[in-house]
């Protein structure tokens, strides 16, 4: 293994009626809320109208900033920031997806910078402090409820950036009840299956040395979502499948599996933000065009690795075959298993040339 320190700060409260917790947690935190959320979704599901009643009953006083595109843009994180100095907010309040969880990251840091927030996100300032943040997560997929990873998109300048200023950008809690995710459409609950196995295997392709645990543990995650995803698919109100889905998308990429690995590869991660930030598409939908090709073209630098993902999460049976033909097969598995959930699998699936 490589040498770590692990320390993550946040607060998960998960389960069934666990919405009942937020306001105590709000209240540790101040009066003055801002409320982000998305294009809606929030509303029709009825979270909204639960959320704000669980505000007004502990008598905290909210603002809201609603609009965070999928994909979230700088300029609604400047809206954001601008809200939090004129209402001198004390906690902001994600609700909904990643998009929503990352573009409160930006405002959170924002609040408490004094310059441009993208010089942050750009790596070309330090983060200089800020406000706490609270999310309820509706999705399924990124892992932001639970790391202190946002992806903004500079829509001017076509540029689609990963950063991190931790501590500030973990959430302070962040509440997950499998049942607010029964309503997520099945495209969005495919690209969350497909981003968070994608989480997995940036892990699984390390450089370190004896690593046993951390090499089952991500087996485990992927053969785990690959037994729940099609449940999910097939019944959207199955709570057991939603509700090892959303464990499955936090342990993912809350960085356990990566403790002494070093981390892991993340180049396709690099590419998809990349095309998202050209094309604006999905995120896990990029990754599913996207994985089994670079995993085609790393395959010969490690056919092992690829055969033993192969054999122990595909049950590819390697009886008088190369590592290489096994791993092979193991890919075109993983690619078959997407397709078949009904994600794409090459960029004119999006209409791109
Ligand atoms: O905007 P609303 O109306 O809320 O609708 C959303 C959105 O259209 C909808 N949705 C969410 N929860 C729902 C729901 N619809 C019905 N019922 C619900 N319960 O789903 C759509 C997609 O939401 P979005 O938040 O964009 O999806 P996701 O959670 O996949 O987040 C994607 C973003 O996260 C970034 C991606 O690049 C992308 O920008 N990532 C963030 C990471 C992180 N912070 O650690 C890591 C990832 O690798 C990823 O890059
Ligand atoms: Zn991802």
């Amino acid at each position: 293994m490589k040498n770590f320190t692990f320390h993550n700060p946040t607060k998960l409260i998960f389960g069934r009626g666990q919405l009942a917790r937020l306001g105590e947690e709000v209240s540790a935190y101040g009066k003055r809320v801002l409320l982000v959320y998305g294009g809606g979704s929030i509303k029709r599901t009825g979270l909204y109208d639960d959320v704000v009643k669980i505000l007004d009953d502990v008598g905290a006083e909210w603002v809201e900033l609603a609009g965070v595109e999928p994909n979230p843009r700088l300029s609604t994180v400047q809206e954001g920031i601008d809200l939090c100095r004129a209402h001198d907010i004390d906690l902001v309040l994600a609700v909904g997806g990643g998009s929503v969880l990352d573009c409160a990251k930006a405002i959170v840091v924002g609040a408490r910078f004094d310059g441009d927030i993208w010089d942050v996100i750009t790596g070309k300032a330090r983060a200089t402090g800020a406000l706490p943040l609270g999310t309820v997560l509706t999705l399924a997929a990124t892992g932001s409820e639970m790391n202190a990873n946002s992806v903004i998109t500079n829509w001017e300048t076509k540029e689609k950036v990963g950063w991190a200023a931790a501590p500030y950008t973990y959430p302070a809690f962040s509440i997950l009840d499998p049942v607010y995710t029964f309503t997520v459409p099945r495209e969005h609950t495919v690209y969350g299956i497909v981003d968070m196995m994608c989480h997995a295997l940036e892990q699984y392709f390390h450089t370190a040395e004896n690593t046993p645990l951390q090499d089952r543990w991500i087996e485990a995650l992927l053969r785990t979502v690959i037994e729940a995803a099609p449940k999910a698919l097939e019944n959207p109100e199955d709570y057991e499948a939603r509700e090892t889905l959303l464990y499955c998308g936090t342990m993912a990429l809350n960085h356990i599996l990566s403790m002494g690995t070093g981390g892991g590869d993340w180049a396709t991660h690099d590419i998809e933000h990349a095309v998202s930030a050209v094309y604006d598409i999905p995120h896990g939908g990029g990754l599913a065009i996207l994985y089994p090709n670079w995993m085609k073209y790393v395959l010969d630098a490690a056919p092992a690795r690829f055969a033993r993902l192969a054999q122990e999460v595909f049950d590819v049976d390697p009886a008088g075959r190369s590592e290489r033909e096994v791993g092979l097969e193991g890919i075109e598995r993983l690619r078959r298993f997407w397709t078949d959930l009904g994600a794409p699998s090459c960029l004119a699936d999006y209409g791109i040339g």
